[in-house]
């Protein structure tokens, strides 16, 4: 239930299907831990998927397979409302009036922004996508959220919300809070083929939440380790190997024996990587398991969405009677 004593955390991902153990250490795993000490909000930013894909034809299927990842991961929709972006008008409406309180130069040096455009080899930006973290300023001000749980890339968009909070109050009068971020300790949880690359869908280097034993096993075997550890009697270097970080993440009782084992070569990266697959596979049973009611029946899913937009509904019309009024427009 909504309680007006407590402070309000908004958050959301793009629906891009199936979830990966980076989304869960990225942001997921904070949602559902400040579950309870905050309001939560969860968005489906499906309008923001339109920025970099205008083919829909996958979106409605991508979102029922995140919402189940979201909830079999500990979101409980009676607490923390799961709503879509599209079907609340109000976002449309905020992101106009945003709109017109932030300079294109400003939205030009937003480093989110370069680096997409840099990975996807963008030539010509769409207005709509520069306009991202205006968007993305109201989905997190509609709910006057205090605070926004998001991986480290997500960290520049926010800092545009405060920007675009400040510049409503100052001009029309105090209606929003400044938002502020919270990151999680494995922020950036490098992928399957290599240290220094994120986890993520586009590179293909990912552990999903729904690998089973043998998928899990199946990637994790062909992970780059160090590179120096040729012989299984070598020393390694446990802060240069991906398995390693998988151990501090998903194994962490574990980790002083394994970096000793490691660096004094009497640990191989087979038994190594034995191990690490096990403290996955034991971390993801209980969310295939808590999965299957869901997968057998979708429409749950449905049921938790509609729900969620009945009660982010009303929070997102009275606050733009708010901004209304304060505008005096209307
Ligand atoms: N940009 C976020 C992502 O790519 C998704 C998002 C949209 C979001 N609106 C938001 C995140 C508001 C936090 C708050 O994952």
């Amino acid at each position: 239930m909504t309680d007006i004593r407590r402070n309000t955390i908004l958050s959301g991902m793009r629906p891009t299907g199936k979830l990966h153990l980076g989304h869960w250490a990225g942001a997921l795993e904070n949602w559902v831990a400040l579950q309870g000490m905050y309001n939560n909000y969860h968005l489906v930013a499906d309008y923001h998927v339109l920025t970099t894909n205008l083919d829909t034809s996958d979106i409605a299927q991508d979102t029922v397979d995140m919402v189940i990842d979201w909830l079999a991961g500990g979101i409980d929709p009676e607490k923390s409302p799961i709503f879509r972006q599209s079907q609340i008008k109000e976002h449309t409406e905020l992101h106009l009036i945003f709109s017109m309180l932030i300079t294109k130069n400003r939205l030009e040096r937003n480093p989110s922004i370069k680096e997409q455009v840099r990975d996807l080899e963008i030539e010509n930006l769409t207005y709509g996508h520069l306009g991202y973290p205006v968007l993305q300023a109201a989905d997190i001000l509609l709910y006057r959220a205090d605070l926004v749980p998001v991986g480290e890339d997500q960290l520049s968009h926010v800092e545009i919300t405060r920007e675009i909070a400040r510049r409503f109050n100052a001009q029309y009068g105090e209606v929003f809070p400044e938002p502020s971020h919270k990151v999680t300790k494995f922020s950036r949880l490098p992928g399957l083929d290599g240290k220094d690359k994120k986890m993520s869908k586009s590179a293909g280097n990912t552990l999903l939440l729904q690998d089973q034993p043998a998928e899990v096993w199946d990637k994790l075997r062909k992970a780059p380790t160090d590179t120096q550890k040729v012989r299984r009697n070598d020393p390694g270097r446990p802060d240069v190997c991906l398995v390693f970080t998988y151990h501090e993440k998903f194994n962490s009782g574990d980790v002083p024996e394994i970096r000793s084992g490691c660096e004094s070569g009497e640990l191989g990266c087979v038994d190594c990587k034995k191990r690490c697959a096990a403290s996955i596979d034991e971390f993801l049973a209980p969310h295939i398991e808590r999965r299957k009611q869901y997968e057998a029946d979708p429409s749950l899913v449905l049921d938790v969405l509609r729900d969620g937009e009945i009660r982010a509904h009303a929070v997102a019309s009275e606050t733009m009677r708010a901004v209304r009024s304060t505008m005096k427009l209307g």
